[in-house]
């Protein structure tokens, strides 16, 4: 009875545990395929490389912490030596504020020496330097390679990876070795589109096109440098070196050439760049003020340092001005934005003054204000009168002059928001300063920006003062030096009674405008006008470039609010719009220098 009864049991046991088991099967058959979890991106070991190079450093690694790419995945390899600057230490201070975010960190520092032994100064590269700076590279590589790396982006730390999106856009080339094109001031570059019978890097017909953005695309080029990325899963990738150089290698000893020679050896007979991206490559060097606006950076581009250093706030002071005055639109943030950021970082104490808005001006306003325009005149390419943006900016001018006799400040300087500086901007201007008042000269205006228009005749050099000239019949009022005397005869000839553009009453106001026609209205045209040479600003955006919008070319005529006026005067040559690049924007000079 028992066996029975038990064995019963047991037979229920079983049944339960096969209906559980069809159950679970008809579970495991139900379950639906789902879709699988997005892959990881790949390993980048960022390799940097810094020399003397504190104030670039800030900018710089910003620049590596706001790239769009899953820090976990990226792990920084920097290293840093003979140098005479804080380099070693702001570094140092990066990895550990930012350590925890990446995948790991690794600093290779030698501190004993500041420089190398045969090295005659800071630009000079001797044997030893470009060796060192090949096994620096190499070992960089070799740890890329010992943790399994998919990529490594090589970067110096002066060139600013601006582009948020670079390194994404680099890997999406699907290339072992691919580089962006660096923006500089020059024609400079970090690539060549040619290599000599001796493995010098040479400038072919190629070069200009790509480097001036007119041929965009992925190029195949023999040399790249500086930053660039390299595909370690490439099989190919296995043979590139830059030390010990390839024992075929018999040119100079050099990091480029030999990296270049090692490319052509692992049958990778074509490097590729890239020159859609844009880059900014600065020469910020030791003790010198960065340079903060190139031509062309990334659209929404904003300099700006890292957080996590402390970046001590330089000192500012208004130069030899009793005041900076800086005209910014309200409405034009923007610009006001980039204008005090660069300022701030030059350490230019500036006054915001409100420029006039022409557009809200309605013809009530202007004929209260005694607004009449110059007879006769029209704009010489657009053939139209003056536009409410032109008249906003004449106010806007006029309103400081009168602040200037107001208060009977000696000397001022006015800026317009839409400028970039060149290099040593503050020293250079405060050297030519200083020049005219040694010198005694009386000067009412100079310029410190503007755009030449007649340019058959030489301009007068004046004597004895380094880097100024007479001006001839010039545009544009970027910028300016004005002295109280200068600003009492603008207003004397009561210029908003007839009315020009701010940029031709003032040659009209030294006697060099072509026409005799408008200089008549004006008695006195005796303002005694000079111009800084080279000059020290330049339009941040010329025309037809990302991010150009004039304010004053955009607007309605001046008395009629029916008529809009979208002047198109890209195409227009010559005219008072940035149209025309400056000659000395871009010129041509030694790669070494620039490094
Ligand atoms: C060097 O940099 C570190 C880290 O940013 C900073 O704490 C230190 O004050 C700096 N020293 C000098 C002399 O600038
Ligand atoms: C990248 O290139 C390899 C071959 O070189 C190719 O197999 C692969 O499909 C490419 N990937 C993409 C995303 O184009
Ligand atoms: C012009 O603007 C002023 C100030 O905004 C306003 O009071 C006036 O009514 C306007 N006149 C015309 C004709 O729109």
């Amino acid at each position: 009875m028992t066996d029975l009864r038990a064995s019963g049991k047991l037979l229920l046991g079983l049944l339960l545990l096969e209906t559980w088991i069809g159950f679970i099967h008809a579970l495991i058959d139900r379950e639906p395929v789902l879709h699988e979890t997005s892959l990881l991106k790949p390993k980048v070991v960022i390799a940097v490389l810094a020399r003397n190079s504190e104030h670039s450093l800030p900018y710089f690694l910003g620049c590596i912490e706001r790239l769009d790419y899953p820090k976990d995945r990226i792990s920084i390899w920097a290293a840093t030596d003979h140098n005479i600057d804080n380099t070693t230490a702001v570094l140092h201070a990066w990895l550990t504020g930012a350590e925890h975010l990446y995948h790991s960190v690794h600093l290779q520092t030698v501190e004993e020496e500041d420089s190398y032994v045969d090295e005659l100064g800071p630009k000079h590269w001797p044997e030893s330097r470009f060796t060192h700076v090949m096994k620096l590279r190499q070992a960089a590589l070799a740890a890329a390679r010992a943790q399994w790396a998919d990529y490594i982006l090589f970067a110096d730390s002066d060139n600013l990876l601006t582009n948020t999106q670079v390194l994404n856009q680099l890997i999406a080339e699907n290339r072992t070795l691919v580089a962006p094109m660096l923006e500089s001031r020059t024609l400079y570059s970090n690539f060549w589109c040619g290599m000599t019978s001796q493995g010098y890097y040479k400038r072919t017909p190629h070069y200009v096109p790509i480097r001036n953005w007119k041929r965009t695309g992925c190029h195949p080029v023999p040399m790249i440098h500086s930053t660039m990325l390299i595909d370690l899963r490439r099989s190919a990738s296995a043979a590139l070196a830059f030390y010990p150089v390839h024992h075929y290698y018999l040119w100079a000893l050099d990091d480029i050439m030999a990296f270049a020679f090692s490319a052509r050896q692992a049958g990778n007979n074509y490097i590729i760049l890239i020159s859609y991206i844009t880059f900014l490559l600065t020469t910020v060097q030791y003790k010198e003020e960065p340079v903060l606006h190139v031509k062309r950076v990334h659209f929404d581009f904003k300099l700006e340092t890292s957080s996590y250093l402390h970046i001590a706030s330089k000192p500012k002071d208004t130069m030899a001005f009793n005041q900076v005055y800086l005209i910014n639109l309200k409405r034009r943030e923007d610009r006001r934005d980039r204008m005090l950021r660069s300022l701030e970082v030059l350490g230019i104490d500036v006054t915001l003054t409100d420029a006039v808005d022409g557009k809200a001006l309605n013809s009530t306003q202007l004929r209260a204000l005694g607004i009449e325009m110059l007879p006769g005149y029209k704009d010489p390419y657009a053939d139209r009168v003056l536009t409410k943006g032109e008249i906003g900016c004449f106010l806007s001018h006029h309103n400081i002059w009168k602040k200037v006799v107001e208060l009977q400040q000696q000397q001022v300087l006015v800026l317009e928001d839409d400028v970039r500086f060149e290099p040593s901007f503050k020293s250079r201007l405060n050297t030519i300063l200083e020049d005219v008042k040694q010198s005694g000269l009386q000067w009412d205006l100079i310029y410190v920006g503007r755009k030449r228009l007649q340019i058959k005749h030489p301009e007068h050099w004046v004597e004895g003062v380094k880097n100024l000239v007479i001006p001839d019949y010039s545009y544009w009022t970027l910028g300016y030096a004005l002295s109280l005397q200068g600003a009492k005869t603008l207003l004397e000839a009561q210029p908003l009674s007839k009315m020009l553009p701010v940029d031709e009453f003032l040659p009209a106001m030294f006697n060099k405008h072509p026409k005799e026609e408008y200089m008549s209205h004006f008695k006195q045209r005796n303002l005694k006008a000079f111009s800084v040479q080279p000059l020290l600003l330049f339009p941040s955006h010329y025309t037809g470039e990302p991010g150009y919008f004039s304010d004053t070319e955009t607007s309605t005529i001046w008395d009629d609010e029916t008529v809009a006026t979208d002047w198109d005067r890209h195409h227009i040559r010559g005219d008072r719009s940035r149209g025309d690049k400056s000659p000395t924007a871009i010129s041509e000079s030694s790669p070494r220098d620039e490094l």
